[in-house]
């Protein structure tokens, strides 16, 4: 390490508002990596990036160093019947009640594409795919990359565990950042996200970049900016990447936890469900199929016909679970009554995840353990007419102890007007804008 690559000189530069070179990033994020540059020198260094930020070209030389630190998976090759099969995936910046992996996945490769969806735990407020899924009897979220080749060509949808060897320097920078108040960084969430879905090696991707309270981007400028910083990062990469701006200022659906929002997801793959997670997901196919060359079909076909469950039975089972095994659910609930009449003109999302949090539904540390039936439904969207003395959420719980907790976090979630302003129109189209 020369005296220009030395941590300490690293950090100054930034500190002091510089930009720092190819070599300075490709040093610090490899020394983090091997252990020679310490946690709190790094930790040190995430807090000058929060407040000075990152050029274009240090976000892209930061997101090459990052993959550059472990594997990249090589999806090219894929087959089926002789013939080639296009790659898409899907990656959403996190939300409450956002289930919509669940059934996009399966849909958009009832379409004869692959979707390689390689995802992570929940930590804090919103909950994780793998959680989720694991809610489901059996299934399992460990695929090796042989037979995440042999599922994405026999069913086309995998929804797993993505390897400790992508990007190992992420995974050790977002633990720490977790903890040191360094999430909250347009570049570094940028590099983070698409440091994992270039090594992936998907051949196409469209982001989901959530705005509101129950977001890491609670305006829109924000959310526009990360969006058009991972878009460039993801085409300079050669991924063909776009990004649908969505609202998060009440939370998806009408369930927050982890076996409450697979038993919605089978809903929508049944043809039902609420009509913003149905309308989120045909949003997003639509770009996710056009992304991949497929814009000529309506995916709505396929919730309706019902392949796109055929897809979800086969993903399910092709990983040791049993789709036709009831779901766990909460021995213990409680229900919040609407104290007055009118229309619900706030839901807060922020609110709505600490208090499934709080029931168990999320972890605090990383590793421990979820509840699989904890969580919260809500019985009325922003928007809807709400009865004095009818049920607006529902806590559900493993220990009627942890509903203290949850009901102080939703204290002041909920609003209910007599006569609410025009504004107040129920969230159904989420979409917000699109860039890409
Ligand atoms: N999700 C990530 O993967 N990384 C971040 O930095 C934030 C959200």
């Amino acid at each position: 390490m020369s005296a220009a690559t030395d941590p300490v000189s690293v950090i100054g530069v930034k500190r002091d508002g510089g930009e720092l070179s190819t070599a300075q990033i490709d040093a610090v994020v490899h020394g983090f990596t091997a252990g020679t540059v310490a946690p709190e020198q790094m930790a040190s260094l995430a807090m000058a990036i929060v407040w000075r930020g990152m050029s274009r070209r240090e976000i892209a030389d930061w997101t090459a160093a990052m993959i550059a630190s472990g594997i990249t998976l090589d999806l090219a090759g894929l087959q089926r019947d002789g013939a080639p099969l296009t790659t898409v995936d899907k990656h959403s910046t996190g939300g409450v009640g956002d289930k919509i992996t669940l059934p996009l996945t399966p849909l958009i490769a009832s379409y004869g594409l692959a979707v390689p969806q390689l995802s992570g735990r929940g930590l804090g407020h919103t909950g994780g795919t793998l959680d989720k899924l694991e809610a489901i009897p059996g299934w399992s979220p460990r695929v090796s990359p042989t037979r995440l080749r042999t599922q994405l060509e026999e069913v086309g949808a995998v929804i797993c565990a993505a390897s400790d060897e992508l990007a190992p320097a992420d995974r050790r920078l977002y633990a720490l950042r977790d903890v040191t108040g360094t999430v909250a960084s347009i570049p570094l969430i940028a590099a983070s996200i698409m440091s994992k879905k270039i090594a992936e090696g998907t051949g196409a991707l469209v982001l989901d970049v959530k705005v509101g309270s129950g977001a890491f981007m609670t305006t829109y400028d924000d959310a526009a900016d990360l969006a058009r910083t991972m878009v460039e990062l993801g085409t300079d990469a050669g991924v063909r990447t776009r990004a649908l701006l969505t609202d998060m200022s009440s939370p998806l659906g009408r369930s927050a936890g982890n076996a409450l929002e697979v038993a919605e997801a089978i809903e929508v793959l049944s043809g039902g469900g609420p009509r913003d997670v149905v309308e989120l997901t045909l949003a997003l196919a639509r770009e996710m199929l056009d992304v991949a060359g497929r814009g000529d079909v309506d995916p709505a076909e396929h919730l309706a016909n019902g392949r796109a469950m055929d897809t979800w039975r086969a993903m399910i089972a092709a990983q040791g679970g049993d789709p036709a095994a009831p779901l766990p659910a909460a021995p213990h609930r409680h229900t919040v009554t609407a104290a007055s009449s009118g229309r619900l003109v706030r839901l807060d999302a922020l609110a709505v995840g600490l208090a499934a949090w709080e029931l168990g539904a999320g972890r605090s540390t990383p590793g421990a353990s979820v509840s699989a039936g904890a969580g919260v439904t809500w019985h009325a969207s922003v928007g809807d007419p709400v009865a004095a003395g009818a049920p607006l959420l529902t806590l559900h719980a493993d220990d009627p102890e942890r509903f203290a907790a949850a009901l102080a976090r939703l204290a002041d979630a909920c609003e209910v007007t007599a006569e609410p302003s025009a504004r107040v129109s129920p969230p159904v189209d989420r979409v917000l804008g699109r860039i890409g």
